[in-house]
């Protein structure tokens, strides 16, 4: 078979991460990435300078380089529709439509969606104005979950431990602006990131993965992106595991079905396992930052084939999973969230067998990068347990020279605590 050329589209670690893949499968010749990032270069991956939402010249890039399917890292893009743009130009690509995107472009849209199928998931309601909220407010007592009904990068979520708190917080999402807010039950339990890769009516699980939203130790400060990650998640019960597929994968694939969205691509399921069973916290219509940079080293598929098969029609081969334990880091910038220091020399990092890192916010040569936003770039480590691989990880990073950054020391502790 000829040798394909593939474009990933995006700029972070998860993109790093699924190029890095993909390179490494026998059936790919050249790895495009748009925009990509700086050290994506060191992974044999060829950045292109085209922005992500700039669907015309992606798609001309596509045709002018035989480009055999396109994969969409990040969720602006789908939201946005490149995937039906790039339907109508005739090219392949990976994700789900822009109809599908809403289920996590809109809290409310996805919330809908749960409770036509049947998916179960917290007690909620949705408000268009201050006053309204304020009313409500005390509905399902504190601490209650506050969310802006729309794509906040995993920021738009404030957990409000007391009146006072939720009454501040619902004026200041409603301020200078008219939007929708959605006031949830808050639910408690430990909380998981499940892949499911859809084509259609068919699926197949990715490894399970827990990822770390709080920026500081001990699920301390703000919400961000993600701090750190492992996969597999040893605590987690093979009948829980079970509960989940039935309970949540089904009715969500069913639904999909049902509801004549011809999904194809990720459908990420943030979901929490709470005393009644598994609840979907959130869905996302993509694979996870930092969770991809753990999950796709442990596919012993190709995951060419995997996304092959599925931009194709075909039948979804069976996932087969790597026993090996990946768990990551992710260094983030001081003051990341609010305010991010940019330009950070970052320190060389020695080869090490079983050691990896993924860029994400790096700009400059390789070689030579400096950190250029939020999450610059993470540290993975691949072992026989998530213990060894946490002991791995934070021995290499407690040896690099690392000015004005800020990384969580506690990535892993739930697997064995
Ligand atoms: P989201 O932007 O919906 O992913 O929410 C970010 C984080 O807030 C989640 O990963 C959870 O840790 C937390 N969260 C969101 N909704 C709830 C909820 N209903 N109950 C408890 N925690 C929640
Ligand atoms: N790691 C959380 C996310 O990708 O949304």
């Amino acid at each position: 078979m000829k040798l394909q050329n593939v474009l990933v589209v995006g700029s972070g670690g998860r993109e790093f991460a699924i190029a890095k893949k993909l390179k490494q499968s026998a059936k790919v010749d050249r790895v495009y990435c748009a925009p990509g990032n700086a050290g994506m270069v060191s992974a044999g991956v060829e950045p292109v300078a085209i922005e992500e939402l700039d669907f015309a010249r992606l798609i001309q890039f596509a045709k002018d380089h035989q480009v055999a399917w396109t994969f969409v890292g990040p969720e602006d893009a789908l939201v946005a529709g490149i995937v039906d743009e790039f339907q109508r130009a005739g090219l392949k690509i990976f994700g789900p439509q822009a109809r599908a995107a809403q289920l996590e472009g809109s809290k409310e849209y996805a919330l809908s969606f749960m409770n036509k199928y049947g998916v179960p998931t917290a007690r909620h309601q949705t408000f268009e104005t201050e006053e309204d909220a304020l009313v409500h407010v005390a509905d399902y007592g504190f601490p209650v979950v506050l969310k802006v009904d729309g794509l906040a990068g995993g920021k738009g979520v404030v957990i409000a431990d007391d009146q006072a708190v939720a009454t501040v917080t619902i004026k200041e999402m409603f301020q200078g602006q008219p939007g929708r807010l959605v006031l949830e039950e808050c639910l408690v339990g430990p909380e998981y990131s499940m892949f499911v890769l859809i084509e259609n009516g068919d699926y197949q699980i990715l490894p399970l993965a827990q990822d770390h939203k709080r920026a500081y130790d001990g699920d301390k400060g703000p919400n961000t992106g993600g701090m750190g990650a492992y996969s597999p998640v040893p605590q987690l019960s093979d009948s829980d595991r079970k509960r989940m597929v039935n309970e949540v994968v089904e009715p969500s694939v069913r639904g999909l079905v049902a509801g004549d969205y011809h999904y194809h691509g990720i459908l990420y399921i943030g979901l929490m396992l709470t005393k009644e069973g598994p609840k979907v916290i959130e869905y996302n219509v993509r694979l996870g930052d930092p969770e991809t940079q753990v999950i796709l080293p442990r596919l012993a598929t190709d995951l060419f084939d995997l996304v092959d098969t599925c931009v194709n029609d075909r039948t979804l081969p069976e996932v087969v999973e790597k026993p090996d334990a990946v768990l990551g880091v992710v260094v983030a910038a001081k003051g990341y969230p609010q305010a991010p220091v940019t330009g950070q020399v970052l320190p060389a990092f020695p080869l090490t067998s079983g050691i990896d890192v993924a860029y994400a916010n790096v700009a400059g040569k390789a070689g030579h990068l400096i950190g250029s936003g939020g999450r610059i770039l993470m540290v993975t480590a691949t072992d026989a347990t998530i213990e060894a691989a946490q002991g791995q990880v934070y021995d290499y990073l407690d040896h690099l020279e690392l000015a004005d950054c800020q990384y969580r020391h506690d990535i892993g502790n739930k697997a064995h605590q």
